[in-house]
């Protein structure tokens, strides 16, 4: 049995249409443009450096690009600090830049996402300095979270709730007059104040930067921390400790129930465009609160983080798929599956941990919120990476849309030795550097094996990046049959000739540590989690994770047979 080459034949150019549906079995690539290619050498990522790169998504064959923050930004958390929606950071480029992608990327067969951050501006938004400007209960300052503090002179917080990224959830303000005045919330750093989504003129403007983007051809909409915009602030605020179980739905701050009324409103805007555009919730809720999100008349999508926060263990896998399955029908969504992105540690290193490695934190609904911590010295990167490649393709074998991390494709590690010096994540600061952060993750890419910063640009990158990246570059991969880069195109262009209805039937009786699905038209994936080789069903091989053993499935490898 031997991979078939057609697999990797050059991909057919595919034009975006008209098709309301793209979005449901689409492998979606996240592009965190800071750290993608850098165009013009001042060591961070620009538009015009993923223009350049559009050759590689193409031969990558993903159905479209999710683009994380690109907004003019003091990158006090990575670019989700942001100063203006509707503009470019000037280090990224500019809006014809922009305009200059997007045109290129629909040239290529690819659509292209952005990423929304709804919950929090920066502190250098024009509405913040505004509201600094202005006395407490002035109409500028009800665009946030103003509140005045506790104790006679107004000295304690308002209440004792701590930001995700650690450290109080309020930052006291300098009133106009030089005195110690009131108390904003940020649910994340202090750069990043809780905008009022009670407020009728906050509602609007994002109505507005919607339509902005949809207008520039944007396809579809990332929605960040979407579980966090409605709020119940109403006085006296509850403790941290008050509210730390607090039922579904009635949590002050996370995922109440009137926060699909926003999004009601927004998919009204979405809808008004051919295609509609689409929406997909950055919600980490619990599974049953997931549906909500993702309805039609909502947001129309919402990630499901369950396989990113499973161990390698065929029965974790495979109550995972089920159960979002069944989320999906009962939404009408399809699923989505993500094992990578910008703020968890990467694949291939958590899964050469001892199980439950590279989990840390836990958010305000008592999810696991971050899975940072870098690596320890227990890693098996090899084993890892083995693992990471079998599991990739047992996700791009799933019915519903893939979300791929930039990197991914090359086998990347979480980047562990970063000095202290050079972090940049607010998670590390805050939490007085007790957790890493996620810059392990969000180091630029290499792609040559030489240059300054492996080809990402022509000076050194804004995080440093390991000598181990050479052995890893996209133009070393280019060349090697076995490299995860060939791994991904051979799965991805198979996917694309193998895809049907989002239906799957397990099949039983491969043995316990065996996942064993059919899809429609006959194509069939096996995953051997356990730790001998096991027969592979009667069928021709497409693509392996990795090579067979005397025609035997071995070890954490994936087949697909077809
Ligand atoms: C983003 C993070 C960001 C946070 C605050 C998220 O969940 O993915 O990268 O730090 O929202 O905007």
């Amino acid at each position: 049995m031997t991979p078939d080459p057609a697999a990797t034949a050059p991909v057919p150019p595919r034009t975006p249409g008209d098709d309301a549906d793209w979005w449901r079995q689409a492998v979606v690539y996240q592009v965190y443009p800071r750290s993608f290619a850098d165009s013009d050498g001042d060591g961070l990522g620009d538009l015009r450096g993923v223009t350049s790169r559009i050759p590689h998504l193409r031969s990558l064959g993903v159905d479209a690009v999710w683009l994380s923050p690109f907004y003019p930004s003091a990158l006090a958390d990575g670019g989700y600090d942001v100063d203006d929606y509707r503009a470019v950071d000037p280090r990224l480029g500019t809006l014809e830049d922009f305009d200059a992608m997007a045109a290129a990327l629909h040239a290529a067969g690819i659509r292209l996402i952005v990423d929304i951050v709804p919950n929090h501006s920066s502190n250098r938004h024009a509405w913040f300095r505004e509201a600094l400007a202005a006395p407490p209960g002035s109409p500028a300052r009800d665009r946030y979270l103003f509140r005045d503090g506790g104790g006679p002179d107004g000295s304690l917080p308002p209440s004792d709730w701590q930001s995700v990224f650690g450290g109080p959830a309020w930052t006291r303000v300098t009133e106009p007059d030089g005195t110690p005045g009131q108390w904003y919330l940020h649910l994340f750093a202090a750069e990043q104040p809780d905008l009022n989504w009670d407020n009728p003129e906050v509602r609007q403007d994002f109505l507005t930067t919607l339509r902005f983007w949809a207008d520039r051809g944007v396809d579809g909409f990332r929605v960040d921390v979407a579980h966090a915009l409605a709020k119940d602030l109403t006085e006296p605020l509850p403790s941290a400790a008050e509210i730390a179980d607090a039922a579904h739905g009635t949590h002050p701050l996370w995922d109440r129930d009137e926060v699909h009324a926003i999004y009601t409103e927004w998919r009204e805007v979405l809808d008004s465009y051919t295609p509609p555009r689409t929406a997909v919730a950055e919600a980490w809720v619990h599974a049953s609160r997931r549906a909500r999100y993702a309805v039609p008349g909502g947001l129309g999508q919402a990630f499901n983080f369950d396989l990113l926060q499973a161990d390698w263990d065929a029965k974790q896998f495979r109550t995972v798929v089920t159960d979002n399955l069944a989320q999906a029908a009962e939404s009408g969504a399809s699923s989505t599956w993500v094992l990578s992105n910008h703020d968890v540690v990467r694949h291939a290193t958590r899964y050469g941990l001892p199980p439950g490695g590279g989990r840390h934190g836990q958010g305000q609904d008592g999810v696991d919120w971050l899975l940072t911590g870098g690596t320890s010295p227990v890693l098996d990167a090899e084993l890892g990476l083995r693992r990471a490649r079998a599991a990739t393709l047992l996700m791009l074998a799933l019915p519903g849309s893939a979300y791929l991390y930039q990197g991914e494709e090359l086998g990347l590690h979480e980047v562990a030795d970063i000095p202290a010096d050079r972090r940049q994540d607010p998670t590390f600061f805050r939490s007085g550097g007790t957790e890493v952060g996620r810059d392990g993750c969000r180091v630029p890419l290499p792609w040559t094996a030489d240059g300054p910063s492996f080809g990402f640009g022509d000076g050194p990158a804004h995080l440093p990046q390991p000598a181990w990246f050479a052995a890893l570059a996209a133009d070393v991969q280019e060349r090697d049959p076995h490299a995860t880069l060939t791994l991904y195109r051979e799965a991805l262009a198979w996917r694309r000739r193998l895809q049907g209805p989002e239906e799957l039937e397990w099949v039983e009786g491969s043995g316990e540590g065996v996942l064993h699905l059919r899809r429609p038209g006959g194509w069939q994936s096996v995953t051997n989690f356990g730790p001998e080789p096991v027969d592979l069903p009667p069928g021709i091989l497409a693509v392996a994770s990795g090579p067979l053993e005397d025609g035997r499935l071995p070890a954490d490898t994936t087949a697909w047979l077809v």
